[in-house]
């Protein structure tokens, strides 16, 4: 059975867990919402891949739910699961999601997580070594076995909620609202590549004048500051690049 896969991811590490899955058709969220890609109304099986933010949901993926599948007939959709990649723990990010969908009256069947690399730059300041990288990939590989067969057989298992879970949710969406990132400038050794707008996943960086421009609509993924070829992005005086799971080819729109 056909599996397609809505995908968000800002360093790599939720496209990483996606390509695991064996015959999935991958799509960024973002090109469901530019009507780049429908999902066939046929469609059996769904699977939403995404990091953790600030404990729920990042806004593109909260946007592919209420504004692509809330405007679609989804009756033929029998399998949807969701795979959370997050660096510390999900806390109630899976419920969050089976709420939104819950609100347009889809089911989620299945939710479980991953801890991976975590490259935020408020928090880490540190370079993800190729070493430690490879550590924590080591370390999930047995649980993403487990995974796959528990979706490949279609099992049950419904994320946990727990107390709180509303203020969380409304603190996360507050906290993940897209706006200015002030912090992010660029340096001289910049070759106007564009590769940093390629990555962007909300379109927020347009090179003008030989130089990347930051927009309004900032997500603090840091896609651009960990895959500009030249580091010459700045955050903050932080150094050292996450060069993650995946090529930055795979992650360019
Ligand atoms: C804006 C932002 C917020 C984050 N918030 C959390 C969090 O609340 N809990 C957590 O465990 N990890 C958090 N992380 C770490 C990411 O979930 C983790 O690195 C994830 O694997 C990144 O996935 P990606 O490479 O597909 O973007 C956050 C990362 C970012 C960029
Ligand atoms: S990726 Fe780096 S070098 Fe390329 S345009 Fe962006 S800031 Fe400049
Ligand atoms: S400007 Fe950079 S940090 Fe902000 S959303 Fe785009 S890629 Fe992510």
């Amino acid at each position: 059975m056909k599996t397609v896969i809505a995908l968000h991811t800002g360093t790599g590490n939720s496209l990483y867990i996606a390509k695991q899955i064996p015959d999935a058709e991958i799509h960024f969220v973002e090109e469901f919402l530019s009507g780049g890609y429908a999902l066939p109304d046929d469609t059996e099986r769904l699977g939403i891949i995404f990091p953790v933010y600030c404990w729920g949901l990042p806004y593109p993926v909260r946007r592919f739910v209420r504004e692509y599948l809330g405007n679609r007939d989804n009756s033929a959709l029998g399998y949807v699961f969701a795979l959370a990649t997050c660096g510390a723990f999900p806390l109630y990010t899976l419920h969050d999601l089976s709420a939104e969908l819950s609100d347009i009256g889809i089911a989620l069947s299945y939710g479980e997580s991953f801890r991976l690399p975590d490259a935020y730059l408020p928090l880490q300041k540190k370079a993800v070594s190729e070493e430690d990288t490879k550590k924590q990939c080591n370390a999930i590989a047995a649980k993403l076995d487990r995974v796959l067969h528990d979706i490949e057989t279609e099992s049950i298992r419904i994320p946990r909620r727990g107390p709180g879970w509303r203020i969380v949710r409304a603190m996360s969406k507050a906290a993940m609202k897209p706006r200015k990132n002030d912090k992010l400038s660029v340096g001289s050794k910049c070759t106007a590549c564009g590769i940093c707008a390629s990555v962007c996943p909300m379109e927020n960086i347009k090179i003008e004048e030989g130089k990347p421009s930051f927009g309004d609509e900032c997500i603090s993924c840091f896609a651009c500051y960990h895959r500009c070829p030249e580091n010459a992005i700045d955050y903050k005086g932080a150094t050292g690049q996450y060069k993650g799971l995946v090529s930055t080819k795979e992650l360019m729109r």
